[in-house]
């Protein structure tokens, strides 16, 4: 691995990321038998925004892996008055076996590994989701048996944390990426360049485009996320009227290719990136994926902390 903090989803490199998964899928078959935190060991997890799934997870995984979950919300800490992140992740570096922060820039989870002792997770940031692309990526593995080969289209706006990390953690895992959504909203052109690189490696490709029928023809996996991530909701952009070709429903997924999934990490606003009958239908892989995240950070963890 390039680093021992999972910042974003190219910390892992093609061969770590295929073994995280291993590990994920062995620990899904045995979700009580690993241990490695048994003593226990303690793991802060801390959010600047809001969560249901990744707080459950984490908390269940950390609690399933032998450990304790110090869950932290940020308002009651002395984040935003005055303490530094850098000094906060040196403190709790020494009580905790890893610091897993959900939070806005990236650059503020930056401040906090470089101050940090112990290896650090990102639980989002506005510029990734690394988490979540492993919960898919274990999730597509289920559906397909591998990653290799298969293509990924994104819709919506793809210039958020979940495109970038499919671009990128896609890109690892051998996969083709298609992201695609209204003009301006198109991914970090760094970001971009980063997963054509790595696809050059792995035998997958990424491609960014505004037309949702090309980059749905064929696909094997639709996924979807909201149109307006937290933190945007005052940003003053028409965040619905664009993005309506987007939807990802049953007339779009006629192009898709037989046996498609459809991912969506959550919460969903239904009728808006996503209709109810493919929400709820037979393609839809949403609730394992969201189960899935247990399971892959858990891996994580113990790839990361474990003896
Ligand atoms: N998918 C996801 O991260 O969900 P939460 O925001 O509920 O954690
Ligand atoms: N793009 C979304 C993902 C939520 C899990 C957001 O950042 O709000």
């Amino acid at each position: 691995m390039t680093s021992n903090s999972f910042l974003r989803d190219d910390d892992l490199d093609p061969t770590d990321q295929a073994a995280v998964l291993d590990l994920a899928a062995a620990m899904k078959a045995d979700r009580t038998g690993f241990r490695p935190l048994a003593g226990p060991r303690a793991v802060a997890v801390i959010f600047e925004k809001s969560s249901l799934r990744t707080r459950a997870s984490f908390e269940t995984g950390i609690a399933e892996l032998g450990g304790h979950p110090l869950i932290i919300d940020a308002q009651t800490t002395h984040f935003g008055r005055g303490e530094t992140l850098g000094d906060a992740a040196r403190v709790l570096s020494r009580y905790v076996a890893a610091i897993v922060m959900r939070t806005s820039a990236d650059t503020r989870l930056s401040e906090v590994a470089a101050g940090a002792t112990v290896p650090v997770v990102n639980a989002l940031t506005d510029g990734f989701h690394p988490c979540q692309i492993l919960a898919d990526l274990l999730t597509v593995r289920e559906r397909f048996g591998d990653t290799k080969g298969r293509t990924l289209a994104f819709l919506g706006d793809s210039a958020n944390n979940m495109a970038h990390s499919y671009l990128l953690g896609g890109a690892t895992a051998g996969m083709h990426v298609r992201v695609a959504g209204p003009a301006g909203f198109v991914p970090d052109a760094d970001v971009l360049a980063k997963a054509a690189a790595i696809a050059a490696t792995t035998g997958g490709s990424v491609d960014a485009g505004t037309d949702p029928v090309a980059a749905v023809a064929g696909a094997d996996v639709v996924a979807t996320d909201t149109w307006t991530s937290m933190g945007q909701e005052g940003d003053g952009l028409d965040r619905i009227t664009p993005f309506l070709p987007y939807q990802v429903n049953a007339r779009l997924l006629d192009g898709a290719a037989d046996g498609a999934i459809v991912l969506h990490c959550l919460p969903a606003h239904r009728g808006e990136e996503i209709t109810d009958d493919v929400l709820d239908g037979p393609v839809s892989a949403v609730w394992d994926q969201a189960e899935n995240r247990l399971h892959a950070q858990k891996a994580l963890l113990q790839w990361l902390i474990g003896p």
